[in-house]
């Protein structure tokens, strides 16, 4: 069943991320939801001082990837090989330039990688190697890439390799997301992931493809989803709740998008939604989804599961 919620009107500028859509254990909520106060708060920060939607987007997920709590950046989930590959994208509303990236390994925030790939202008989407010579040809540090990996995560691939079953039935879904909405009504989205655990080297997912992991578009908003990655793949899922706001309210708009998801793809997912007059929404067909918001106000952020 579609839960969501469209937050009291907020206005302009606003800020609201994701932490992942998935059944959250108990004991992790609260890491989960401080994870994402402090996102928004950092994209408030960026707001309240002039900057763009995009900076804030950029610095909400950059607080999400370093927290390992999440599968972003340190913490991500470690693929067959026992490495973490991450795939990171950001979309900029009023002229929808885009960067991302996919498969990159051996920086710290591929987010970063992304923002660099929008400003170069010369392509949209650059994988591995290729991508982490781009970043490193612009000044973004180069890591060892066991620095990424977290106890966590090494146990979970331990485990599974004992098992001799390299599958995982469990739901995980820890990307992480943020769209933001600027004074003058420009939104942006930003989302990072190390994708799904064991995955194939080199499987690339929904985050870093525009219309699925994320869309901004001033005419209509800016959208960032979480969940099965090759599902969300499917059905487009930002772009089609984006979409659907020429016909429909905020909120049946999600509900449709993430009820054809699941009807049409078998979807779980969840999606958060920021419109040009600064409304906020969040949506999920998971048993919870971790998110924050902060707007004009506001002390501070607050956040919900
Ligand atoms: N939603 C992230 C992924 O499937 O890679």
């Amino acid at each position: 069943m579609e839960r969501v919620t469209v937050f009291e009107p907020v206005g302009r500028p606003a800020v609201l991320v994701h932490g992942g859509a998935w059944a959250i254990p108990a004991p992790e909520h609260g890491a989960h939801l401080d994870g994402c106060r402090a996102a928004a708060d950092a994209g408030w920060a960026v707001l309240a001082a002039g900057g763009s939607a995009l900076d804030a987007a950029v610095a909400a997920v950059v607080v999400m990837e370093d927290d390992p709590t999440y599968d972003a950046g340190r913490g991500s989930f470690l693929n067959r090989d026992g490495a973490v590959e991450m795939d990171a994208a950001v979309m900029r509303g009023e002229d929808l330039a885009f960067g991302a990236v996919a498969s990159v390994r051996r920086v710290r925030n591929a987010v970063h990688v992304a923002r660099a790939v929008l400003e170069s202008g010369e392509a949209t989407l650059v994988a591995g190697a290729g991508a982490e010579r781009f970043a490193w040809s612009v000044g973004i540090e180069r890591i060892d890439p066991s620095w990424l990996v977290v106890e966590r995560e090494r146990e979970r691939y331990d485990a599974a390799c004992a098992r001799g079953a390299p599958t995982f039935t469990e739901t995980f879904g820890d990307t992480v997301g943020a769209v933001a909405v600027d004074a003058s009504g420009r939104v942006a989205a930003a989302g990072s992931t190390g994708g799904t655990p064991f995955k194939l080297p080199g499987r690339v997912g929904d985050t870093p493809i525009a219309g699925a992991g994320l869309l901004a578009d001033d005419t209509a908003g800016a959208a960032a989803a979480t969940g099965h990655g090759e599902r969300i793949l499917k059905t487009g899922l930002c772009r089609d709740a984006l979409w659907r706001l020429d016909a429909m309210p905020l909120d049946a708009s999600i509900a449709a998008a993430l009820e054809r998801l699941r009807r049409r793809a078998d979807g779980r997912a969840g999606m958060i939604v920021v419109t040009p007059d600064g409304k906020l929404a969040a949506g999920y067909n998971t048993p919870a989804m971790a998110h924050a918001y902060r707007a004009a106000g506001m002390p501070t952020a607050v956040a919900a599961l």
